[in-house]
């Protein structure tokens, strides 16, 4: 029975465009990636200050191992939290602007531990359709009553809002969206926390260390817990929720996929520590990465493509799964990784391709882009695969 279905399942899948298969990839070398022994000029990463293969971190991580070992060997609650742990968290909550800050092994666990643990049947929590996956299922399993706003729409929101009073809402969303690349008008959503006063949790995943003044991301000052990741921008691993002390003591006591699991390994901590130092010190970076990404933008409409995205995150439309999976192929052909987001990502039938910018991109990899990119849209039945 349970062989049957997961057959069927899959063959669906094939059938309707939605089969996920990931290349092997052999190695990489900053935005080349190695894939049957070629090199390809990757658009499919989140390293958008293109630090995680380089010297620098690859030194942090290997002293930091040399220094305090590999693994945790348990979770905090089984084995204790090593000091390095606190001091991490302590730096990074000072450095970001919040009261504490707690770490978790990922994004993932970081939102689904956070809003599963923070809300609870009764609660009324306004969440923007777009959120990460994540999140969806943070607040499925937190049985609160949720109801969504249309994306990136604080017009809608704020009607909501008026219908449901505020005062005892959460409001959940992202800074940059992992998908549509926009940002959160983060200006508006600090007059209606003023007018409402509800609490709101932000998603900065792929804003920290690549955007904002020092990499500070977007919503400080308007978030009150704010949750991001080191697996992006941060070139490394795990993921870290900014919150109040209080709460930081509740999730520490009821999130299980905190409690439950084996804690982030001190050399984590001290890497953690050293990389802060790389994003302090990371405005070149980021100015690249704000240049590159805008270059590229502007040359896709320049070029007739339906393009959108605010930042590093582009995205071009293509619409049908079959279609944009025939195009991500027809780029690899000519050497280029870029993948197509398609549902339950993205919506059905609105398949994209999703460009990540990295700060190691430059023009010429822009041109050749959209060189290929036009190519293989002039020529789509002759596209591979
Ligand atoms: C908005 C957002 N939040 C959270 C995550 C999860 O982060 P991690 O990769 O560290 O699990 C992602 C990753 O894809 C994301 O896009």
């Amino acid at each position: 029975m349970f062989d049957q279905r997961i057959r069927d399942r899959l063959n669906l899948q094939r059938k309707t465009g939605l089969y996920r298969q990931p290349p092997e990839i052999e190695s990489r070398a900053g935005k080349v990636v190695y894939l049957g022994g070629k090199p390809y000029l990757s658009f499919a990463s989140n390293d958008y200050l293109g630090i995680a293969d380089s010297p620098a971190l690859k030194e942090i991580l290997i002293r930091n191992v040399e220094r305090f070992g590999t693994s945790s060997s348990s979770s905090r609650l089984v084995t204790g939290n090593f000091r390095l742990i606190r001091e991490a968290e302590e730096a990074y909550a000072r450095y970001f602007g919040y009261e504490a800050a707690l770490f978790y092994p990922s994004g993932f666990q970081a939102n689904l531990g956070l809003l599963s643990t923070l809300f609870e049947p009764g609660d009324r929590v306004l969440v923007d359709q777009h959120i990460h996956a994540s999140s969806v299922e943070g607040m499925a399993l937190s049985g609160a009553d949720v109801i969504s706003f249309r994306h990136g729409n604080l017009d809608h929101l704020e009607k909501k809002l008026k219908k449901i009073g505020g005062e005892q809402a959460g409001v959940v969303t992202e800074s940059l969206f992992s998908m549509d690349g926009d940002l959160l008008d983060v200006e508006r959503l600090a007059h209606l926390k003023k007018c409402y006063g509800f609490l709101s949790v932000v998603d900065e995943a792929h804003a920290f260390a690549a955007i904002g003044s020092g990499g500070k991301g977007l919503a400080g000052g308007v978030a009150d817990i704010a949750v991001g990741t080191f697996g992006k921008a941060f070139g490394f691993f795990g993921a870290f929720v900014f919150l109040p002390e209080r709460a930081k003591e509740y999730l520490i006591n009821f999130s299980a996929p905190l409690m439950f699991t084996t804690t982030l390994p001190p050399f984590h901590a001290g890497a953690a520590l050293d990389i802060l130092e790389i994003v302090r010190k990371a405005e070149p970076e980021r100015e690249k990465l704000a240049a590159v990404s805008r270059t590229m933008k502007e040359a896709l409409i320049q070029e007739g493509f339906r393009a959108f995205g605010d930042a590093h995150i582009l995205g071009v439309e293509i619409g049908n799964e079959d279609l944009a999976v025939r195009v991500s192929l027809g780029l690899k052909d000519r050497g280029i990784l870029v993948f197509p987001a398609r549902y339950p990502t993205v919506a059905l039938h609105h398949a994209i391709l999703r460009i990540g910018m990295t700060a190691l991109h430059n023009r010429d990899d822009v041109s050749i882009f959209i060189r290929s990119l036009k190519e293989v849209m002039e020529n789509k039945e002759t596209c591979h695969g």
